[in-house]
């Protein structure tokens, strides 16, 4: 009998793709590729992306990989960045998904893991209520967030990106975890999605700690953690990846592979004004508050020197 589903924990049925479909034909080409996942409502990050991408020089392309609303339970902030991210191309994440039909007891959708305490899933179902009635009110959002495709296939300096929001099977998949990564398990499950997918690399993001992770073959994979949150400890700005023919000075860590130059960039946007935006939305008290707040002012317990992880030969073993 199946496992009934249970909100913010059960990965929705429908959010399964299989690593075999990102196999496709690319759909964009470009020398420089930005891939930004997790935004996540917040407005301020999002003007500094775009910014910062705009100031990139040579033949370049944005997508973002979803989750790009989540604290922006206001009407005025849900329609600016909904408009601001589908000027370009984008990709859902669970938090789309779950706007654009909300699924009974899939919650979040995220898909939570057991390391992951009830709590914070109980809180992310809660939010995901508020932002549902803010997305019912704008009018087409939930037809336009649905009508977004759950993956792309990119060819960046002649090599093959998978951009997805979760993992290789699914769009809210934590095999692409820095926590999955960490074990010889979680590397050969990678690995796997690599050869099913034919890419060289893998962008992903969803698990909020991003990570850089070398394979065999000359390939890796990159989680750009969060674009509207911090990711490290005592740090403040959110991240993006830039996977290009050519290196950025400002990278805060990168990867060769191959010709292709895959790197994390930070995204600083403007703290007290985000701050103050939050806030407004989220006052003491609220859950997105209780659970966002001290790693918007402190960041995540996670340092920079445990995302850049190089390729160690043998480190893959199947569970
Ligand atoms: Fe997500």
């Amino acid at each position: 009998m199946a496992e009934p589903l249970r909100p913010g924990r059960s990965c929705p049925l429908d959010y399964r793709y299989g690593a075999a479909a990102l196999a496709a034909p690319a759909s964009l080409c470009a020398d420089t590729l930005w891939v930004v996942g997790g935004v996540y409502g917040n407005g301020c990050a999002l003007e500094r992306v775009l910014a910062d991408f705009d100031a990139e020089p040579g033949d370049k392309a944005l997508v973002f990989n979803g989750d790009f609303h989540w604290f922006d339970v206001a009407y005025d902030e849900f329609v600016r960045v909904n408009q601001a991210v589908l000027a370009h191309r984008a990709t859902r994440g669970n938090v789309e998904s779950e706007l654009a039909r909300p699924q009974a007891q899939a919650g979040c959708g995220c898909a939570y893991p057991d390391w992951v305490e009830e709590q914070t899933v109980e809180r992310s179902n809660r939010i995901i209520g508020r932002l549902q009635a803010t997305a019912r009110a704008v009018p087409g959002a939930c037809a336009q967030l649905g009508a977004l495709p759950m993956y792309l296939v990119a060819q960046v300096g002649g090599a093959r990106v998978a951009i997805v929001h979760g993992d290789g099977d699914a769009l809210a998949g934590w095999g692409f975890s820095q926590e999955a990564l960490a074990t010889p398990a979680g590397l050969a499950a990678a690995e796997r999605a690599f050869d099913a997918a034919g890419a060289r690399v893998f962008a992903s993001s969803h698990s909020c700690l991003p990570v850089l992770q070398g394979f065999s073959g000359d390939r890796a994979l990159v989680n750009n953690g969060a674009a509207g949150m911090p990711n490290f400890a005592a740090t403040r700005f959110g991240i993006a990846t830039r996977i290009s023919v050519a290196p950025s000075a400002a990278a805060l860590y990168r990867m060769r592979v191959g010709a292709l130059y895959v790197e994390a960039v930070a995204i600083d946007f403007d703290v007290q004004r985000w701050t103050q935006r939050f806030l407004e939305q989220w006052p003491p008290g609220s859950d997105a508050h209780d659970a966002y707040f001290s790693r918007i002012l402190n960041g995540p317990r996670y340092r920079r020197a445990q995302a850049l992880r190089r390729f160690e030969a043998g480190a893959a073993v199947a569970a």
